[in-house]
């Protein structure tokens, strides 16, 4: 028997199945048609996701940990000692990791993730590697409110991490949303510490949405294989095709499934129809420039301290503190 998951998820509060069934049928009777992105990650798409992490053309994830890699002491210093550091979307944790070996004596690690499999797996790990430290990974949509697990130490204050440029897939009313909720979460003198990906030459963008590999279209097509498994849905993943863009005037990339021919396709007992040619958008990646991101983060109620980039300045990982 496995007892792991009791003793792991402190909090779970992983999303049911029921969730996704009405979303992804409020999703597609909307036009345009969606389906909501956070469902990319059950066990099979994070395990994809972590393949596009370390493609050629995903510049993204090599070019956050490099800034890192060089800056981690410096965001420590910043952040300051005791930190209560609580991560959103960690996923495999290999920032964090880099950035929990600077800091000083933090107070407790507290992973949200939305993927359970992956928290269970990166807090066994972080377990083992920092066996002193506090850890309290809590299931969650973290786009919905959440209790935070009261740790067994007193912390000097909270620190929100938000790797991956995570706040570029939304919209920018609901990153505002997202960022009040952050002040809140973490208190007066709180901290938030994001690492957002910046606007650059579109042909760089496209090809990281559009690897030769084939990976990111496993992953978008990964979703409607994952309605098919648990929604009782029967799309024909031959039928459909990843296509991603970046559209200049709104300063995103656009990703969507596209259907090839007239279809219908079932989800339990609704049907849909789907012409050739129409498009399900997945997801939205937005590209900010550093003043744009700045100004967003002040009007959520953040005071900007730093940002650290690499050479190309294609990457910004920030540094805010909260001000009430
Ligand atoms: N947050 C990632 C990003 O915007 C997610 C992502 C990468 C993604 N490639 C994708 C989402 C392809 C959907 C399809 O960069």
């Amino acid at each position: 028997m496995n007892h792991e998951p009791h003793r792991l998820a402190v909090v779970d509060l992983e999303p049911a199945k029921s969730d996704f069934l009405s979303e992804a049928i409020a999703g597609l009777s909307r036009h345009p048609r969606t389906l909501p992105c956070k469902y990319f990650y059950d066990e099979n798409g994070a395990e994809l996701f972590q393949k596009i992490c370390e493609l050629p053309e995903y510049y993204i994830t090599r070019t956050e940990t490099g800034i890192l890699r060089v800056h981690a002491h410096q965001m420590a210093h910043c952040i300051g000692a005791r930190c209560e550091l609580i991560g959103l979307g960690t996923g495999s944790g290999t920032k964090t990791r880099i950035l929990l070996e600077e800091l000083e004596e933090p107070a407790v690690y507290v992973p949200v993730d939305i993927s359970k499999e992956q928290l269970e797996r990166s807090t066994s790990l972080f377990r083992k590697i920092f066996p002193k430290l506090e850890i309290l990974p809590v299931c969650a949509d973290y786009l919905e409110p959440f209790d935070l697990p009261s740790p067994s130490r007193k912390a000097a204050r909270k620190v929100v991490y938000f790797p991956g440029s995570t706040i570029g897939n939304f919209e920018p009313p609901a990153a505002m949303t997202f960022l009040r909720r952050v002040v809140d979460l973490c208190g007066n003198d709180g901290g938030l510490l994001i690492g957002v990906d910046l606007r650059k030459d579109r042909n760089v963008l496209e090809r990281a949405y559009n690897d030769s590999a084939g990976v990111t279209a496993q992953f978008n097509l990964n979703l409607l294989a994952r309605a098919n498994r648990e929604l009782d849905a029967n799309f024909d993943l031959r039928h459909w095709r990843h296509y991603a863009i970046y559209n200049p005037d709104e300063g995103r990339i656009e990703i969507y499934l596209i259907s090839e021919i007239d279809q219908t396709v079932r989800i339990k007992d609704r049907q849909f129809h789907f012409h050739a040619g129409e498009k399900i958008i997945t997801e939205y990646s937005y590209k900010h420039t550093p003043q744009g991101f700045i100004g967003l983060a002040r009007k959520a109620g953040f005071e900007f301290v730093r940002m650290w980039t690499d050479n190309g300045h294609w990457f910004g990982v920030f540094y805010f503190t909260a001000k009430l």
